[in-house]
């Protein structure tokens, strides 16, 4: 065993986008991609001698193979421990809350998230830091530029490693513990929600179905819900991690979830559906015969936080993306606390976590958490609600049904125009931006524009500005069309245009959404020209 430097060329374009660096297999695949990359972090982190790293990923093709990898550059780079997921499994969570329980000084997270796995698939590398999230943009800035002129790495040349079990191994001066990915994971759970409350459910016949999309959630969804829960056997499908997710799109909307859907719909549907994602940070809650937006299951978890016990000392405040649905902002006023707007992109609510502003977050894109990890969870989400159910002994629709008597209710769909021309869709953004200044008190169909203008946030925090972030307009009565291209596409460009309408008379609360929204789609197409940008006569996802 004895450690090697080994010579190497920079590879153009690894700067890593909004969750790390994201490319085909294929493009990982090339001899010294992955260790150049691996390099560049830890030249950027400097010294690590001493200090604990996190290693694991979603299980998709490619994660064996690199996980053995940067085990053996670890060590090579003078780390004292490396905490790895049996299989090289770990959930993008749980690298967070293994971060934070063993006071590691960062973790390595091996997912493309919703991404397709595969041979022809997607990878991703990203790096956390010592408070379990995603490192800053000046890391991740530092790391890029370290890629361009990096000329060698260094790695052990010992064997690959057993991972197959929990076990402690010595690879040159440096601890390897294959550690099981669920263990830390459940057991904050169990600080956090009522595990007693929850079992007594289950016994009593509630029944779930819980969709682990045969990605990294399926291992936790066992252990905890048919495991420490006693759900019966069979409530989580798709729960074994393929590496090419068993050719399915693992990202839980109602388009990609429809097996999970179909269940919900039928006659003699469970109480309670969910779904999560590639690498388990994301969440989808459904009701029987009923889907709700993300947007709305945090506002609901955010009225009835106190019936948890982990939030029962109440939220400092609540945190959104500005594309997601104001319906928190009227539960954080009914408390009396605070919500944050922040540009898209979870990184935004860490200074708002660590600085105790903010308890809970969420975002329209499937996306919730709170300050017990610093990344999205999905299945913390899961149980959480679970916990409100058992609390409550109210089924999910009579639950979201009185929130909205209470609070008015905000309609909203999400448009996606997928892998367009990434000029067109620039071009629109340009055009819609140069109209902004003008939009202030037109009448828009029976809207009036209450202002429209490019969303800037300025981080109360570190007081850092992010401008360009969407436009929105945003009308009289709180109804608003937002315009964004995602970040995070990898074919041409995606147009996002989130649409929303607040509707207080209860009367009107059960409108089929689409229908509830018509007027503003039709506004949106009239002020965007999305149809003559796009060549397209409709929106590719609906959800
Ligand atoms: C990732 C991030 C989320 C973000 C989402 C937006 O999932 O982790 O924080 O909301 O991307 O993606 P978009 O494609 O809309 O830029
Ligand atoms: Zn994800």
């Amino acid at each position: 065993m004895s450690i090697q430097v080994r010579s190497t060329l920079p590879f153009a374009g690894q700067r890593p986008g909004t969750s790390g660096l994201r490319k085909k297999v294929t493009v990982f695949q090339q001899p010294g991609y992955l260790e150049n990359f691996v390099q560049s972090v830890f030249d950027t982190l400097g010294d690590c001698s001493g200090q604990t790293l996190v290693l694991g990923g979603d299980g998709r093709y490619h994660n064996r193979v690199a996980v053995q990898t940067i085990l053996r550059m670890a060590a090579a780079h003078g780390y004292a421990r490396v905490l790895v997921g049996q299989g090289g499994i770990l959930s993008t969570p749980a690298v967070s809350c293994v971060i934070r329980k063993h006071g590691a000084m960062g973790g390595i997270v091996l997912s493309a998230s919703h991404n397709p796995g595969g041979a022809d698939g997607d990878f991703g590398i990203k790096y956390n830091i010592a408070n379990g999230g995603p490192a800053p943009e000046s890391v991740t800035e530092a790391i890029y530029q370290r890629t361009t002129t990096i000329g060698s790495y260094r790695i052990s040349d010992a064997d690959e490693i057993d991972l197959s079990q929990p076990a402690s191994y010595q690879l040159e001066q440096m601890a390897v513990q294959v550690i099981d990915p669920v263990a830390d994971y459940a057991e904050l759970m169990q600080q956090l929600f009522d595990f007693d409350a929850m079992r007594a459910l289950f016994a009593g016949g509630f029944r779930m179905c819980f969709d682990g999309m045969h990605a990294v959630s399926g291992p936790y969804a066992l252990a905890i819900l048919e495991g420490l829960l006693g759900a019966p056997a069979g409530t989580v499908i798709n729960a074994v991690p393929l590496e090419d997710f068993g050719g399915h799109h693992p990202d839980p909307n109602p388009v990609n979830a429809a097996q999970l859907i179909a269940i919900m719909a039928d006659d003699d549907a469970p109480d309670f559906g969910a779904a999560s994602d590639g690498d388990g940070d994301r969440n989808m809650i459904v009701g029987r015969r009923f889907e709700l937006t993300p947007s709305d299951s945090l506002a609901v978890l955010a009225a009835n936080a106190t019936l948890a016990p982990g939030y029962r000392q109440g939220l400092a405040g609540i945190a959104r993306s500005m594309p997601t649905s104001r319906a928190a902002d009227r539960v954080a006023d009914a408390l009396g606390i605070t919500c944050y707007e922040t540009p898209t992109g979870w990184k935004f609510f860490g200074n708002l976590l660590d600085a105790g502003k903010a308890t809970l977050c969420g975002e329209e894109s499937y996306g919730t958490g709170s300050s017990h990890i610093r990344e999205k969870d999905g299945l913390w989400a899961v149980l959480f609600w679970l916990n409100l159910l058992a609390a409550t002994g109210k089924p999910v629709q009579q639950l979201v049904d009185e929130h909205w008597a209470r609070f008015g209710r905000n309609y909203y769909s999400r448009h996606d125009y997928e892998a367009i021309d990434a000029h067109a869709a620039s071009e629109l953004m340009a055009s819609l931006r140069i109209k902004l200044p003008s939009l202030a008190g037109q009448d828009l169909g029976n809207y009036v524009v209450d202002y429209a203008d490019d969303f800037a946030y300025t981080d109360p925090v570190d007081g850092s500005i992010s401008t360009g972030q969407g436009v929105r307009i945003v009308m009289t009565d709180g109804s608003r069309i937002v315009f964004r291209l995602s970040g995070t596409g990898t074919e041409g460009a995606t147009l996002r245009v989130y649409l929303e309408r607040y509707e207080a008379d209860p009367t009107y609360h059960h409108l089929l959404t689409q229908q509830a929204l018509s007027a503003l789609i039709l506004i949106a197409e009239q002020v965007a020209g999305i149809s003559g940008w796009t060549g397209r006569a409709r929106p590719s996802v609906i959800t």
